[in-house]
């Protein structure tokens, strides 16, 4: 069947970003909470909640003028949900909000060799930014649930053309979207934390790959002799948001560095070409070095978070990518490294054929002009990023006993399977369930980015307690129906959330118009209940791959778990996070719990089916209802 490109599909508009019905929502919201908080929280939370329903109420008026927004806008929550997810938050990008994409471990005999697989990987961005500019790049179309419709593709726009300014309170995210654009294009290239100007594109040409080779050689040269000592301004970009925008109205004073910036802030992406780290290349310390580069002693400093996509490519062959999330998915950050990932490895070297080699002006080395006030800035921040590093506890995994096929067998879905056995890990550790993140794609519509699936569903909490504090008393005909029961609840939500009708978004939009128009905050948003819900303790997302390679990222509060899956069909890739500084979290118990839950939920399936297919032999074993307690 022919490919639909996405300049086909621009004719075929997606609908709009639906805004679901007020009590919809509403009555989700307290079924979402009302097994999270205490019984009086949750009276109270309902009284307030059913008169901001009431008719005439505030709800009723905010629904209105939020129907009236989606009318007058391409996509009613996009702002706001942009602002409320990325721009407003303060935290440091890196571990705190940009995920990575770790690639397999290469393996590289000499700085040549990894030069090599750096040109390769330019010359596959440059050919992917072709595709995305000439609006040539297949469409996606939605895979597993309600499978095949097509999705929004304007998220590729942004990879190669997004930064994201500092700001003291909010953050700017500016997209250049003059596509074909006839000006030269040029790559950052950080090497021992110093910064190096690349074009690519000159006069309309783009360097072979042998001068993109011979460029990278004079880089690594260069940079081995600095000259003066070279401020580590990287490091300015990995601190808090608004310490970085500080730093930044100080660095932007001297007209050398308002240069540098510009260069910096208007490539396509940087590469950096990371010193060996000395660690052994497990899949963890690789995630790590991704996260965070191993602080300011290791690379941490040869990185510009601000820019969307920085390509890792380490001498020691510890490769990947790090991306500035607010203009993009996950799942457009998978589709582009695997285009990477497989130009790299599938196509032939250009190298020796490429005839002649034109005589090139020298790389760049971007200067900086530094002063006492900005070495103690500088300082600051190096200080700060070393704490994060210090405070990262991960915990990168496969589980080989089973994947995606197994779970398929059991006619169930393998996310919502994920999603319970996450519930369970985290009821086994903690004893109780806690609001809960699940990205839910929502590139049906246009412009589409996400909403949220609640995990810990009150279903959830049923089944989980069947395998923990009602383990013994209960027989496996009910933890099995209540498996069930999980996994349609869950289920369930995905499709609501995918088809638009998930509740965060829409009580977002809701408190945000309601400040638009100058209205006094409702109740609803200003309840513990609700401020509670909106702390994700656990934040969850898949991110699938066709190719070796697995995304992560770090925990959304301090005392949370990032657990980032990517389904295979015979194993699971578990990347999971959080922070040694919370004595409520380690990553290593969570893994085990983890672990533990998914063997014995699929030692609870196949007894389960045994005793369906075998129905005869069952006598008082164990698939038979056990008197409750005696
Ligand atoms: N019985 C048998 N098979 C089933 C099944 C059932 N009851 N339910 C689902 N399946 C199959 C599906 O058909 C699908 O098959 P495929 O592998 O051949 O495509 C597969 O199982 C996976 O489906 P499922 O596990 O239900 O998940 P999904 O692919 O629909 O994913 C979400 C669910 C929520 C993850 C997805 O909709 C989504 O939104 N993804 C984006 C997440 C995101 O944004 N991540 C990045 C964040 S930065």
């Amino acid at each position: 069947m022919e490919k639909k490109s996405s300049k086909d599909k621009d004719s075929q508009e997606l609908p709009k970003v639906p805004v679901p019905p007020l009590k919809q929502t509403l009555d989700m919201y307290l079924k979402c909470v009302q097994h999270l908080v205490k019984e009086e929280q949750f009276k109270k939370t309902k009284t307030i909640v059913e008169k901001f329903g009431a008719p005439g109420g505030s709800g009723e008026f905010l629904q209105k003028k939020l129907q009236e927004r989606r009318d007058k806008t391409t996509n009613w929550v996009y702002d706001y949900w942009l602002e409320d997810m990325y721009l407003n938050n303060r935290l440091a990008l890196p571990v705190n909000s940009s995920p990575v994409m770790v690639f397999p471990k290469q393996t590289f005999r000499d700085h040549k060799d990894a030069l090599r697989f750096a040109t390769r990987l330019i010359i596959g961005v440059l050919q992917y930014k072709d595709l995305i500019d000439a609006r040539e790049l297949p469409v996606d179309f939605a895979r597993g649930q309600l499978a095949g419709t097509p999705m929004c593709m304007e998220q590729y726009n942004r990879l190669f053309t997004s930064y994201r300014y500092p700001g003291l309170k909010t953050d700017t995210l500016k997209v250049h979207m003059n596509t074909a654009s006839p000006e030269p294009e040029h790559i950052i290239v950080a090497c021992k934390n110093q910064f190096f100007v690349l074009d690519v594109v000159t006069n309309k040409e783009q360097l072979k790959e042998a001068e993109i080779f011979s460029q990278l050689e004079r880089i690594l040269k260069m940079a081995e002799n600095p000259g003066d000592k070279v401020p580590a301004f990287g490091l300015l970009t990995s601190d808090g948001r608004t310490e970085w925008a500080q730093a930044r109205d100080v660095l932007t004073k001297d007209p050398t560095n308002r240069d540098s910036l510009a260069l910096i802030e208007s490539c396509l992406c940087l590469v950096c070409l990371d010193e060996p780290s000395g660690l052994d290349p497990s899949d963890t310390n690789r995630a790590l070095l991704m996260l965070h580069g191993g602080g300011r002693d290791r690379n941490g400093a040869n990185r510009w978070y601000d820019k969307s996509m920085q390509f890792v490519v380490g001498m020691d062959g510890v490769c990947g990518v790090v991306c500035e999330h607010s203009p993009f998915e996950g799942i457009v950050l998978v589709q582009c490294s695997e285009f990477l990932m497989k130009y790299i490895i599938g196509s032939p070297s250009k190298m020796a054929t490429s005839a002649s080699i034109k005589p090139l002006p020298p790389p760049r080395r971007l200067l900086w002009k530094c002063n006492p006030q900005l070495q103690g800035l500088l300082k600051a921040s190096g200080d700060r990023i070393q704490r994060l590093v210090n405070n990262l506890d991960m915990d990168v995994f496969k589980f080989s006993v089973y994947g995606k096929e197994f779970i398929k067998k059991q006619k169930m879905s393998p996310d919502a399977y994920i999603q319970v056995a996450l519930q369970l890990a985290f009821y086994k550790c903690n004893k109780r369930l806690v609001s809960t993140y699940e990205s839910a794609s929502i590139r049906r519509f246009q412009e589409g980015r996400v909403d949220n699936i609640r995990s810990a569903t009150a279903e959830a909490l049923a089944f989980v307690k069947s395998m923990t504090d009602e383990k013994t008393t209960l027989s496996d005909v009910e933890k099995m129906k209540r498996l069930r029961e999980a996994i349609s609840a869950q289920t369930n939500y995905t499709i609501a959330a995918i088809t638009g009708m998930a509740i965060d978004n829409h009580l977002l939009g809701l408190l945000r118009i309601s400040k638009d128009l100058n209205m006094e905050k409702p109740e609803i948003f200003c309840d513990e209940t609700y401020l509670s819900s909106n702390q994700f303790i656990l934040s969850t997302s898949q991110v699938p791959t066709t190719v070796e390679m697995f995304c992560c990222y770090g925990p959304v509060v301090p005392n949370g778990y990032g657990a980032c899956y990517n389904p295979q069909s015979d194993h699971i890739i578990f990347c999971v996070s959080s922070f040694r500084e919370s004595t409520e979290t380690s990553s290593a118990v969570f893994a085990k719990a983890l672990k533990e839950g998914l063997l014995e939920i699929r030692d609870l399936c196949n007894r389960s089916s045994a005793a369906v297919s075998k129905p005869a032999e069952s006598g008082p074993g164990a698939a038979q209802p056990r008197k409750s307690g005696k």
